[in-house]
């Protein structure tokens, strides 16, 4: 098959959107980025990406010519692609809030039509049946308009992870692509087709990591497609959970987690990854999408148990951050906490569902006095979560000065390299760390005159 540049317009500039849109536009497709926040695209239009996410910025320049931005879907009219990659928000019932989708998909109806074909790709996490539900819409509003038009809806689930979706989006595992349409499909393999070619040279800003295996191109119907995404994400909130589940006993017996999870990740069927124990997981999508994929079973009247219990887990592990701290501090009232991170994870601002967040609220609760100290993620939190009582620091040993207690919350790079020594000394009292994702050398942290307390590692807490 012969490639071509499409045009592609993306509905919601996002992670998923604005990201789609920048690496489509690096690889050669004419892309249009459509949002109805004003804000947003006025920034977009300056060359400045309103979220935090390495490599977007670079793009933004890179491929500046193949780009453009708008509030307006009248460039849908041309597009070969349509992507809509908008929110789909956790409403209180643990569905998925649909409402901005439709509203995409109302819009972008009155631009197709019949001279080409289209495709309409739904890229947000949606529920199982959306694709579907999709194409009702559009033939019923069509139908209501007495019009036709030469369209298909598919699936394609993004994988991508936050502060590094710029290269889950180069180098994916695997691209799935669900329809039931041949033409959607094609424009589809055309679309990613680069991605799929040896050959691929990725722009500047992202090159190729030594070794890097091609994707593999998974191509089936929208429904499998759906419930791939869901199955993906509740298993590796699942296998977090899972390692948080052991590390609870390992603290018992007086086994450490990190040799545990060493021992068990060697085994391939198993595999190393995620099953780094600590705070547990948070972000915009592990908590809504085990929400969503439990909800879509009892829409079945079809329970979920493990799915369940690996959210109670979860929960339980903000909690355990407090016991710990309790345990060891006894009285929390009147003392000095200080907080290292905010983020939910490295290398974003993004504090939606942060166990920060949670662990913030109970400190306060407790009467205690909380610090906290995060590379990017503070001007969000101050922004975004106004009413929390926090004192915001400079670094980290403002931070800790005064301090009864530390609480790692999120492994930044920079806290892998701590000055613990200069920390103790401007800590007070027992000085307690507790380490929420098992970063810190215990033998170390103790040697600088810490309590360290890890999560898992009893063994170092008893003075291994
Ligand atoms: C997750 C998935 O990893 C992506 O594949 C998916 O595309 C994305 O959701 C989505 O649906 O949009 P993301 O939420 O960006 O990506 O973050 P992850 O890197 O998966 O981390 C999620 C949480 O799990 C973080 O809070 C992290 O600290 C925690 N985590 C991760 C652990 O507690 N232990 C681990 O071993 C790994």
């Amino acid at each position: 098959m012969s490639r071509k540049n499409l045009k592609v317009c993306i509905v919601g500039t996002g992670y998923v959107g604005l990201t789609t849109g920048v690496c489509l536009a690096g690889i050669g497709h004419d892309v249009v980025c459509i949002d109805i926040d004003e804000k947003k695209i006025r920034m977009l239009k300056a060359g400045q990406s309103p979220i935090y996410e390495p490599g977007i910025e670079d793009l933004l320049k890179v491929a500046a010519d193949k780009l453009s931005f708008t509030t307006q879907y009248t460039d849908c009219k041309d597009a070969d692609v349509i992507i809509l990659a908008v929110g789909t928000p956790s409403a209180k019932s643990g569905k998925a809030d649909l409402s901005y989708m439709e509203a995409a998909v109302t819009e972008i109806v009155n631009y197709l039509h019949g001279e080409k074909f289209q495709v309409v790709v739904n890229k947000s996490t949606v529920p199982v049946g959306t694709a579907q539900r999709t194409e009702m819409i559009i033939s019923s509003i069509l139908h209501k308009q007495n019009r036709q038009a030469n369209f298909a809806v598919a699936s394609n689930p993004e994988f991508l992870r936050e502060g590094l979706a710029v290269h889950d989006t180069f180098y994916p595992d695997r691209i799935v692509i669900g329809a039931k349409n041949t033409e959607a499909l094609n424009s589809l393999r055309n679309m990613y087709a680069p991605l799929l070619e040896q050959t691929f040279a990725a722009p500047k800003a992202c090159p190729r990591p030594e070794g890097f295996p091609l994707p593999a191109l998974i191509t089936t119907d929208v429904t499998s497609a759906e419930m791939i995404k869901y199955a993906a994400n509740s298993f590796l909130a699942t296998k977090i959970s899972y390692i948080n589940e052991i590390s609870g006993l390992c603290e018992k017996v007086g086994a450490d987690v990190t040799e545990v999870a060493r021992g068990i990740g060697l085994d391939k069927r198993i595999g190393s990854r995620f099953l780094q124990a600590g705070v547990g997981w948070g972000g915009s999508c592990f908590g809504k999408d085990t929400a969503a994929i439990i909800n879509t079973g009892l829409e079945y009247a079809y329970e979920m148990p493990i799915i369940s219990a690996a959210v109670a887990v979860n929960k339980r592990q903000r909690s355990r951050m407090i016991e710990k701290l309790q345990e060891s501090l006894k009285v929390v009232r009147g003392r000095t906490i200080g907080l290292l991170g905010l983020s939910f994870k490295p290398d974003t601002d993004d504090l939606r569902d942060a166990p920060a967040l949670d662990i913030i609220r109970y400190l306060v609760e407790m009467g205690a006095r909380v610090k906290a100290f995060d590379p990017i993620a503070m001007p969000n939190c101050k922004a975004y979560y106004p009413e929390l009582a926090v004192e915001y620091t400079d670094d980290v040993l403002q931070l800790a000065s005064g301090c009864d207690a530390v609480l790692l919350i999120t492994e930044w790079d920079e806290f892998r390299r701590l000055p613990l020594e200069q920390l103790a000394e401007r800590m007070t009292g027992s000085k307690v760390f507790v380490d929420g994702r098992n970063i810190v050398d215990p033998g170390v942290a103790q040697e600088a005159g810490l309590l360290y307390i890890g999560f898992g590692r009893s063994g170092y807490e008893s003075g291994w």
